[in-house]
């Protein structure tokens, strides 16, 4: 079980409230002008990953009090409860054992006294023959051809991690095509099917519970499209599978059970892909590079399970993002890959982050009197700087920046690389240097004293804006899978600390109770009266417009 300490109440943050004062007064260029080892002190080598934190606005005494934090809130005894299969997700009374799902050691883990990986690898090998079936050819469709084309339904944590693992892997793509649909809103499949055969096309059913609304209806309208082009009952075995941890919805649905991929209620929906939830992925870049990103997410595991606190790449961004958002009062972070098929990854953890991490009641059950999890956002590089970096530069507000590139590109196209990459360097530099006063009027050099001052505050920059920079070779099968661990463990840590349980997510649910009521509503001829007069406003709105 997770202790439940309040982290406002360690000593470790009381010294932080101190040292946070006299921290707000230091300049990152002052910093590093003090300390010629900043960036060696400062930054981690792990594998084909180099995390350099060095331009954050922290010192030796900094880093010491956050480890300091980490410790007296037992994070050592959460992370071994986590790998060690024990329900740390007590509001829903599971284990969070997704790590059991990449353990390429094959070590046991036990859950409730039996080892779970004999499940995991059988999983394993079903995902393995059948996407190779797939991807040769030799799984045949309703009329006797090759399946082209993979569509997978489902929404969420169903979707999300597939999207963004196939879309940062497309480098490593083979012939099939994918399409993934997820909105409710009938436009995503009606296009989708716009493209598809049903005479080449696979339909991967994605839902852990097989029962959230989107994707059953997503569902049924695929297969009432299949049946309508002439296929029969019978031939859904051959173009429909599911990945579920619900045996009866899945039968009850007509899909059979052989064509079941299972997963187990230890799976977090938001941190399934490693599970069944990856075949989108095995399917589009074949079973042994699906099988690499599990190892190099296995390998992040195992680091952050044995590495001390003050060198686990996991547990300094998690105290780094603490340090800002529970002192520095920063309200979101920004994810900044530099690499263009990364696009998604922003979008991936905004789940990740946000539905585990947006909590305000304590695992005392009581409302918190700090702050929890950021709002995650971002976009890839240099896209995001003729957007939304102005405010990142000059603003008002602070903004910790998570910049993540790859020394070698995946098509290395003329100087494209090294222009992205010399962007990536400069951005970082430029937020912690800025650009002072005097740098402004040397630069203004010839113009009136009366233009260079109408004109230069607008061109200072006041600089001093913290970054991680995370560099790595290349983005390979491997150094995803332990970027996208290394998040994981990353908000796990914050959730540690917050006090919160990181694995549930209640705070979706009303939203999807007040709609299944006000459904019938929209069939029903009468006004309705039943809400508040803006709910009672627009559904009849909708009803005099529709
Ligand atoms: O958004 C809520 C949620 O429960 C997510 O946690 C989950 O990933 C998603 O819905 C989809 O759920 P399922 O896989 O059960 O369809």
């Amino acid at each position: 079980m997770l202790s439940k300490i309040n982290f406002t109440q360690t000593q470790a943050y009381e010294y932080l409230i101190d040292h946070f004062v006299e921290m707000t007064e230091i300049d990152l260029k002052e910093l590093f002008k003090k300390d010629e080892d900043r960036f060696k002190k400062f930054s981690v080598l792990f594998n084909d990953i180099f995390l350099d934190y060095s331009k954050n606005r922290i010192d030796d005494q900094t880093m010491a009090l956050l480890m300091q934090l980490a410790k007296e809130c037992d994070l050592g005894n959460a992370i071994n409860a986590m790998f060690n299969g024990e329900k740390i997700n007590e509001t829903e009374d599971r284990a969070v054992l997704h790590t059991a799902l990449r353990n390429r050691s094959n070590a046991p883990v036990l859950f409730e006294g039996k080892d779970v990986m004999p499940d995991v690898n059988e999983v394993l090998d079903k995902m393995k023959k059948f996407s190779e079936a797939i991807i040769s050819g030799s799984w045949k469709g309703y009329t006797g051809k090759s399946i082209t084309t993979v569509v997978n339904v489902g929404i969420g944590g169903s979707d999300l991690g597939p999207v963004m693992v196939t879309e940062a892997l497309k480098a490593y793509k083979n012939h099939l095509t994918l399409h993934f649909v997820s909105n409710v809103d009938g436009t995503h499949i009606a296009e989708t099917l716009k493209k598809v055969d049903p005479e080449t096309t696979l339909f991967l059913i994605a839902s852990k519970t097989f029962t959230t609304q989107e994707t059953m209806t997503n569902a049924l309208s695929a297969r009432d499209w299949f049946l309508k082009s002439g296929a029969k009952d019978a031939d859904v075995a051959k173009h429909f599978a599911a990945l579920s941890t619900n045996a009866e919805g899945v039968s009850k649905f007509g899909i059979d059970t052989n064509n079941m991929f299972g997963f187990w209620d230890w799976v977090g929906g938001r941190y399934s892909l490693w599970s069944a939830i990856g075949l989108p992925i095995a399917l589009s870049i074949g079973f042994e590079n699906f099988e690499e990103l599990l190892t190099g997410a296995h390998e992040m595991d195992n680091h952050f399970k044995d590495t001390e606190f003050e060198h686990n790449i996991p547990v300094i961004l998690a105290l780094l993002g603490i340090w800002y958002n529970n002192f520095f009062e920063a309200e979101t972070e920004a994810i900044l890959p530099y690499d263009q098929y990364m696009h998604r990854f922003a979008a991936y953890f905004q789940q990740g982050d946000m539905e585990s991490n947006g909590k305000h009641v304590d695992r005392n059950g009581e409302t918190v009197l700090y702050q929890t999890g950021p709002v995650i956002w971002g976009e890839p590089g240099t896209n995001g700087q003729h957007a939304f970096y102005q405010l990142i530069h000059q603003g008002t507000k602070l903004i910790p920046c998570d910049f993540i590139a790859p020394a070698q590109s995946h098509n290395p196209l003329g100087e494209h690389h090294k222009m992205l990459l010399s962007n990536f360097f400069a951005q970082t530099e430029a937020l912690m240097n800025g650009k002072t006063e005097e740098e402004v009027v040397a630069e203004l050099k010839g113009k009136t004293p009366e233009e260079i001052s109408k004109i230069a505050p607008f061109k200072v920059f006041e600089g001093n804006r913290p970054t991680n920079s995370i560099m790595v070779k290349k983005i390979t099968p491997k150094v995803l899978g332990s970027l996208i661990a290394m998040y994981e463990h990353k908000i796990f840590v914050q959730g540690v600390i917050w006090n919160i349980y990181s694995f549930d997510q209640w705070g979706v649910e009303l939203g999807k109770q007040l709609a299944g009521k006000i459904l019938p509503e929209l069939t029903a001829d009468d006004q309705i009266t039943a809400h508040d007069s803006s709910t009672n406003g627009l559904i009849n709105l909708y009803k005099e417009w529709r």
